[in-house]
């Protein structure tokens, strides 16, 4: 998500934090900003737009600090302005904090320190952090401690760096759930959240631990818990190259993206579950709640992988909320005179949130006089900004031109609308017990299909020279089939085709032979059995069967050739966890057919035209 770099030492720190802040820009972003001390001030400069833009700012103002703080923001909580970009002020300007991450109980935090006086600026969930320390610091505690007490009462995730007026010798930096790396120098010291923006200056690093805050000094560091436990860090060597490091040292950013999912997911519903009481909390549909509640239909437009995450919400909110959805493609929607009325409410997925289409079709039905929702990616993009309302996925930048945590994260928020609208519709509450504790189990299920990744490459080699594919699903998981043969098609061009599983026998069956791989997405729901004779339909034609099945499902090896397990859950929520295999299917073709899998020939990432 967003960038950190720090510098304490004997140099001017300008030029380091900007070349540290250019080295993070692959991360993708939205403001920048840097802090530091010249003639006992604490300055900042800050403002939305690119590095290039704040160099511009920053590069000839004459000072030459020897400490600094640079961020790059993704934005979270309000849009990217100047005044959202980091590092953030306490109320006298003398505290600046910069933060990756998400403080969950930050509207709780924020009330408080507004009762006590605190004058909050900006729409940031950070800048609650820089007036806490404020309070504590304030009490006389010094900065390191105040940082740390501050931190005891925060929920949520943060990699953080502050620095204040009246102690400019040191950075203060803590971490939980957002990386960060503290580069060792010789009478100079850096910090990162991303070993990308030190390794011009060093290779010698300690990556902080969750929980863990040090004190960084031009000379030292010290290193406790957020507990106050001392700890003896080790320095470690960094061998990666640049390239690896930006991409986490993995090959591509799309199998980088991949494996975030169960970090995105979380970020998805960070907040907006309480699994214990079975309820749902979405801030962003508040202002139109009364709207939301009296629709009689909803339509879902989108495209691409946002508009098979559009197919999965109409199962869910149908099967949960009781609200029939119509899905369409954007492309479609605009150009055939839809008829919507103002009882309807159109949610439009997209995880640029710039797609031509997509905007179009919004404007439509806003014409209409529907009531309009984003589910949507990037903070501040055309989407978000022409919504009435929304539910941001949180999933972070998703590099990789073939779309996958968006997809998962999508999905998740999906399912979090409709539980929300269930649990007002009269879902029973046990039903929504269950259901939140199956969507909050989600991360650690998609993390131990993971576990098979030498499996699933087997299989790759296996299938890299077919021709053709055919995806079937049933129910939530047919979406998964379209979703699975679009990766496949994408990113290493051999043709696939998606369809549920029923209708093979209406057209696709004429293809299978001997040559055919076949990818049937089978887990043991009501309709498993139905599945399981469409597999016998094509064994007997001897079709080559690809598997995904549950992990306890003990009859499958005699009809599959190969089989990917996958743990158990919830139907609704299955296309989560069942795509996760054929992402890394697509993934490892592509890789062993040499396709260039991040840029694949005459796709792009956003489209913005027509
Ligand atoms: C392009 C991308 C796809 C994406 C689609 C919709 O085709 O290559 O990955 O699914 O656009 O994009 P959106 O940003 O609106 O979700």
């Amino acid at each position: 998500m967003c960038g950190i770099v720090g510098y304490i030492g004997q140099k001017n720190s300008i030029p380091i934090l900007l070349e540290g802040l250019r080295r993070l820009e692959y991360r993708g972003y939205d403001s920048a900003g840097i802090a530091f001390f010249h003639e006992d001030n604490l300055m900042v400069y800050k403002q939305a737009g690119k590095v290039a833009e704040l160099a511009s700012l920053v590069e000839n103002i004459g000072m030459a600090p020897n400490l600094g703080v640079g961020h790059t923001r993704w934005a979270t909580h309000g849009e990217p302005t100047d005044l959202n970009a980091h590092p953030h002020w306490d109320c006298k300007n003398e505290i600046a904090v910069i933060h990756n991450g998400i403080i969950e109980n930050y509207m709780t935090l924020k009330k408080k320190l507004e009762r006590d006086g605190h004058v909050i600026r900006t729409e940031t969930d950070t800048e609650v952090l820089a007036h806490l320390i404020e309070d504590y610091h304030k009490k006389n505690h010094d900065l390191f401690t105040s940082v740390r007490l501050a931190l005891l009462e925060v929920e949520g995730t943060y990699g953080i760096l502050v620095i204040a007026k009246n102690e400019p010798d040191k950075i203060i930096a803590a971490r939980r759930g957002s990386p960060l790396v503290l580069g060792v120098g010789e009478n100079e010291n850096f910090v990162a959240s991303d070993a990308a923006a030190l390794i011009d200056h060093t290779r010698q690093v300690i990556y902080l631990e969750d929980d863990e805050i040090s004190c960084i000094s031009a000379n030292s560091f010290t290193t406790k818990t957020i507990h106050d436990l001392q700890i003896t860090k080790q320095i470690e060597e960094i061998t990666f190259d640049l390239e690896q490091i930006e991409k986490g040292g993995f090959d591509h950013f799309m199998l980088k993206e991949i494996l975030e999912q169960p970090e995105s997911l979380r970020n998805a519903i960070r907040g907006r579950l309480r699994v214990d009481e079975g309820k749902v909390k979405l801030g962003g549909l508040e202002p139109v709640l009364d709207r939301l509640y009296k629709a009689r239909r909803f339509i879902i437009t989108a495209c691409g992988t946002s508009w098979h995450s559009a197919l999965v919400g109409k199962y869910m909110i149908e099967q949960l909320a009781r609200i029939p959805v119509e899905v369409d493609y954007a492309s479609e929607f605009r150009y055939r005179n839809p008829i919507v009325d103002p009882d309807d409410i159109l949610f439009v997925i997209s995880q640029s949130g710039e797609t031509a289409d997509t905007l179009a079709a919004l404007r439509e039905a806003r014409s209409k006089g529907a009531g309009v929702l984003g589910i949507v990616n990037v903070v501040g993009s055309s989407i978000a900004r022409e919504t009435d309302a929304g539910v941001f996925i949180h999933a972070g930048p998703e590099i990789g031109v073939a779309s996958t945590k968006a997809f998962t994260s999508q999905i998740a928020v999906l399912g979090l609308i409709a539980l929300f609208i269930g649990q007002r519709n009269n879902l029973p509450h046990a039903q929504c017990k269950l259901l939140a504790e199956d969507l909050a189990a989600l991360p650690n299920k998609v993390q131990k299909i993971f576990e098979q990744i030498d499996h699933i490459k087997a299989i790759a080699e296996e299938f890299k020279n077919s021709q053709n594919f055919i995806y079937l699903g049933r129910g939530s998981n047919f979406p998964t089939a379209l979703e699975g043969a679009l990766k496949l098609k994408e990113i290493s061009y051999i043709h696939a085709e998606g369809y549920p599983a029923a209708e093979m026998k209406h057209g696709p069956i004429a293809l299978i032979d001997e040559n055919m791989p076949v990818v049937f997405i089978v887990p043991k729901d009501a309709i498993y059995d139905k599945i399981i004779s469409n597999m016998q339909e094509v064994r007997a034609r001897k079709g080559r069967i690809i598997a995904i099945a549950n992990e306890d499902d003990e009859n499958i090896n005699r009809l599959a050739e190969f089989v990917i397990r996958v743990p158990r859950t919830l139907n609704y929520f299955g296309p989560i966890i069942n795509i996760i295999p054929l992402q890394l299917l697509a993934y490892y073709i592509a890789v062993a057919r040499g396709c260039n899998v991040d840029q694949p020939r005459n796709l792009a990432k956003s489209v913005t035209v027509e």
